[in-house]
């Protein structure tokens, strides 16, 4: 049997809907606006070169580690974190400042700022906390791990945390940032000595 004769039909494409052209309208203004939103927000980063304030720790110092007796832990520790603003045309404000500080996993010392403060452009502040710990009773283990770390001359801490930073970038409105610390701090407790070692909230 032959095929059937085949006929070329013309179908009119449906019409486009009056509400297709105003989203693609919508659309091509808000891909527009992104651009455009883009080279000024690059102009600005070019023109300020906004920089994300630090926190670091700058020194520190093991004043005394041990334990008593009774299984008792006793520590005096001394820690210097810098709070920086390396932008030359923006105060940076910094608020929600606590840090913790961990030894063997037991938090031993928090270091906290009340107060909001600030940061005048292009210069740091440095909190000194000196801390004596509350007597914190230890575990068998624990104190095997103290003997260890007195034995080695080499103790470690933890210290965990972070601030809220906010400062201005120009036409750009206000940024706000959170800094975060999580580091370990070394000590060589026979003469207290703090082995440096980067502790910041820089991005590598
Ligand atoms: C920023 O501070 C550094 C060191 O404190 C100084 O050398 C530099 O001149 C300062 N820059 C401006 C623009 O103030
Ligand atoms: C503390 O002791 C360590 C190791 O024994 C040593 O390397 C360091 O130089 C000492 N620091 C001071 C200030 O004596």
């Amino acid at each position: 049997m032959a095929p059937p004769p085949q006929r070329l039909i013309y179908r009119p494409p449906p019409p486009t809907h009056f509400l297709w052209w105003c989203a693609a309208i919508l659309c091509s203004l808000l891909s527009i606006a992104v651009i455009i939103a883009g080279i000024v927000i690059f102009v600005g980063y070019v023109v300020i070169h906004p920089r994300v304030p630090v926190i670091s720790v700058v020194d520190a110092h093991l004043f005394h580690f041990n334990y008593d007796g009774a299984g008792v832990l006793v520590t005096q520790i001394n820690i210097v974190v810098r709070s920086q603003n390396d932008n030359m045309k923006a105060h940076a404000g910094f608020s929600n400042f606590n840090l913790e500080l961990f030894f063997d996993g037991i938090r031993i010392a928090v270091l906290s700022t009340a107060a909001p403060y600030e940061v005048k452009k292009n210069s740091s502040v440095d909190f000194n906390y000196d801390y004596t710990s509350d007597p914190i009773p230890l575990s068998p283990e624990q104190m095997e791990d103290v003997d260890a770390f007195l034995k080695e001359d080499e103790v470690r801490f933890d210290l965990k945390g972070g601030v809220r930073a906010r400062w201005r970038v120009g036409v750009l409105g206000s940024v706000g940032f959170f800094c975060s610390l999580n580091c370990q701090l070394r000590f060589h407790p026979a003469n207290g000595t703090y082995i440096s070692r980067r502790c910041s909230s820089r991005a590598k």
